[in-house]
């Protein structure tokens, strides 16, 4: 009978409200013994970040990152909380190159568009949705990948696309990508953790993008799904 598998500690860096932590722990929490993962720190760089509450809420060790640049001390304070999977959830600083490449292979970010498109330095939040409605983009989505040392450059865990409405507004499109981010994020985290994917040392992503039954509960909002639906049905239709 083979060992099972230690459960990743997770250490996630946040700046804003944490609702993709949030995410994360109700995921977790919902795959019962299943889940690969437990969030042992949540590490922001703003001490008023929603996410340092949230942890706090959950008895999660909470810290404020002193100076977001000093790799040597986050590194330290990675490993003084024994995290051996970093998760970028609305996370707004780059990470240091010491901290990406202790953490290669091992460190995940979402990003609210489809990368490479609308993606690198300066491109988060509502300009990234800003972007895609000025590009006249009918679809957009959701990103996981795995972090390098350039803004939103690794290698692609994860994507789903959801659709670009003409009436919309910087504000409903972030609202609608946010739903499949929530998703997304966590599933992705739960495959990496799991050793389902991994990144191969060419740079490629290997591995199954499922956590097996819970797959069946990966439900989207309707409006994402029926975006899919109609890609496959595009692609289906070519020559
Ligand atoms: C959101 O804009 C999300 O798209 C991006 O980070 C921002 C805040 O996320 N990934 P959160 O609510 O703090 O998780």
């Amino acid at each position: 009978m083979s060992q099972p598998r230690p459960r990743a500690r997770v250490g996630v860096l946040a700046s804003g409200s944490g609702s993709n932590l949030q995410a994360l722990l109700d995921h977790l929490d919902a795959l019962g013994t299943g889940r690969a993962a437990d969030v042992a720190l949540v590490a922001a760089n703003r001490p008023d970040a929603g996410a340092l509450q949230r942890a706090a809420h959950r008895g999660i060790p909470a810290v404020t990152l002193g100076d977001p640049a000093d790799g040597g001390a986050m590194l330290a304070t990675l490993a003084a909380h024994g995290v051996d999977l970093v998760v970028l959830a609305g996370y707004l600083k780059l990470v240091p190159v010491e901290v990406t490449r202790r953490f290669h292979g091992r460190l995940l970010n979402v990003h609210p568009a489809l990368l490479p498109a609308f993606g690198g330095a300066g491109m988060y939040g509502q300009r990234v949705h800003r972007a895609v409605l000025a590009s006249g983009a009918r679809i957009s989505g959701a990103t996981v990948h795995f972090v390098d040392d350039q803004y939103d450059r690794g290698p692609i865990v994860a994507q789903w696309p959801v659709p670009v409405f003409a009436t919309d507004f910087p504000e409903t499109l972030a609202a609608r990508v946010l739903r499949v981010e929530h998703l997304l994020l966590p599933r992705a985290v739960q495959a990496v953790a799991a050793g389902h994917v991994t990144l191969a040392p060419d740079g490629s992503v290997v591995g199954a993008f499922s956590d097996g039954p819970a797959d069946a509960a990966f439900t989207l909002p309707d409006d994402s799904s029926r975006a899919g639906d109609d890609i496959a049905r595009a692609l289906h239709a070519l020559p």
